[in-house]
């Protein structure tokens, strides 16, 4: 008997998710409105639930119809666009996910874009935009609160030495590192001629890289005599970049914080090529340090390893504020998101309105790269998926 009933709920429960799915497909708003009043599922919202068999949510359902309408050279908005970027706003609204993957791994905005429907790609970027943003700030806040609690554990550990609980974990977000970082710093790294990796074969740097590092090295050296300084040195190719550049800068300091990169950069000599400055360990120590002893820098190039967004956040509203001359320009590796085209336009999104907010223009420029394919044989994971790099320029704002 038990059983039936189980059996029954389950058909009813799948005739449910097909009907959302059909009727996010047809873009029948009165439909999807009702079923969001009546139907519920135990495990996720209406507005979430997933094709058995694609795996299609209601968001890839509704952009996924409009295959049909589209022609290489039709330009035009058609009715069936319209009616899907309704469906969409719809759905997200009742609170739909932007990036869950279908049996394809591709997000709602992925299909968006290998259909070349921009209006409704662009509508899965800025929600995905809006995500990001408020996961980020409750990051922050989290981490804010972490620091509360270690200063009260810190308090009530002297004066009862006691230790506490450790603190929930933070929210998975796009661009957020696989690697933990104090892991990354001291496990062993391996070099070989095109490629850095650690201890779990992850990328760290790629030789295909060189021109991304090269064209930054340009950007940064567009006058003879600046005084440069680059934050995690790597294979050393921007470093090797500057250093053979006709735009020689007159002073150019070397963050790096990985025994094994310092080891290997003392066997190169660069602890004593003239003009080069090498500190030893984390930029969070020492670029404070430069800042208090009145280094100021005229270009700025920021590229580490397994950090978070936050991190990087924090680099340029504090360090970069401090360190850069008023007329100085920086730039950072942009390679957040980089494994999926949707993810890389949404981080580009919420790094500009994040300097915006710490005072920073950022120009962008863009930057053909190699076909890669073969590069990936022996690395983990493929962190690079799109066809561009944006490089990014930033100056302090007029
Ligand atoms: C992607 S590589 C840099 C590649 C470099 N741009 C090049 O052209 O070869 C990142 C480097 O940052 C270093 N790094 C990671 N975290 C760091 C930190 N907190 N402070 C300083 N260096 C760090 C890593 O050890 C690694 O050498």
């Amino acid at each position: 008997m038990a059983e039936v009933s189980v059996h029954a709920i389950g058909d009813v429960q799948q005739n449910h998710i097909t009907d959302v799915i059909r009727a996010s497909a047809e873009h029948n708003l009165k439909a999807l409105e009702k079923y969001v009043d009546e139907y519920s599922f135990p495990d996720c919202k209406v507005v979430d639930v997933q094709d058995p068999v694609t795996g299609y949510t209601p968001l890839h359902a509704a952009i996924a119809s409009c295959k049909s309408t589209v022609s290489a050279h039709e330009a035009v908005f058609s009715d069936k666009q319209d009616a899907a970027a309704s469906t969409i706003r719809f759905l997200l609204e009742n609170g739909a996910i932007w990036n869950q993957v279908d049996k394809n791994d591709e997000t709602p905005g992925c299909v968006a874009h290998r259909l070349s429907l921009p209006d409704l790609y662009q509508l899965m970027v800025d929600a995905g935009v809006r995500a990001e943003m408020i996961l980020n700030r409750l990051e922050e806040y989290d981490r804010m609160e972490d620091k509360d609690e270690d200063e009260d554990e810190e308090q009530k550990e002297n004066e009862d030495g006691t230790n506490g609980e450790n603190a929930d974990q933070d929210p998975a977000s796009t661009a957020q590192p696989e690697v933990n970082g104090s892991a990354y710093l001291s496990s062993a790294l391996s070099l070989s001629d095109d490629k850095l990796l650690d201890d779990q074969q992850n990328g760290v740097m790629m030789s295909w890289e060189s021109g991304i590092m090269q064209k930054s090295a340009d950007a940064l050296l567009h006058e003879p005599d600046l005084r440069i300084i680059n934050i995690g040195f790597g294979m050393g190719i921007i470093d090797s970049h500057i250093q053979t550049h006709s735009n020689r800068p007159t002073t150019h300091h070397i963050v790096e914080a990985h025994p094994d990169v310092l080891q290997k950069m003392k066997k190169d000599g660069w602890m004593d090529k003239p003009g080069v400055v090498v500190h030893s360990g984390k930029w969070q120590e020492v670029l404070p340090r430069l800042a208090a002893e009145g280094e100021m820098f005229d270009a700025i190039y920021f590229d580490t390893f397994a950090e978070s967004y936050s991190d990087f956040r924090q680099f340029f509203s504090e360090q970069v504020l401090s360190l850069l001359e008023e007329s100085g320009r920086w730039s950072y590796f942009n390679g957040m998101g980089a494994d999926r085209q949707i993810s890389y336009d949404i981080y580009q999104k919420v790094v500009e309105m994040d300097l915006f907010e710490a005072g920073f223009d950022v120009e962008w420029k863009d930057v053909d790269l190699p076909k890669l394919d073969q590069e990936w044989d022996g690395v983990r994971r493929k962190y690079w998926n799109v066809d561009h790099y944006r490089l990014p320029v930033c100056k302090f704002m007029d």
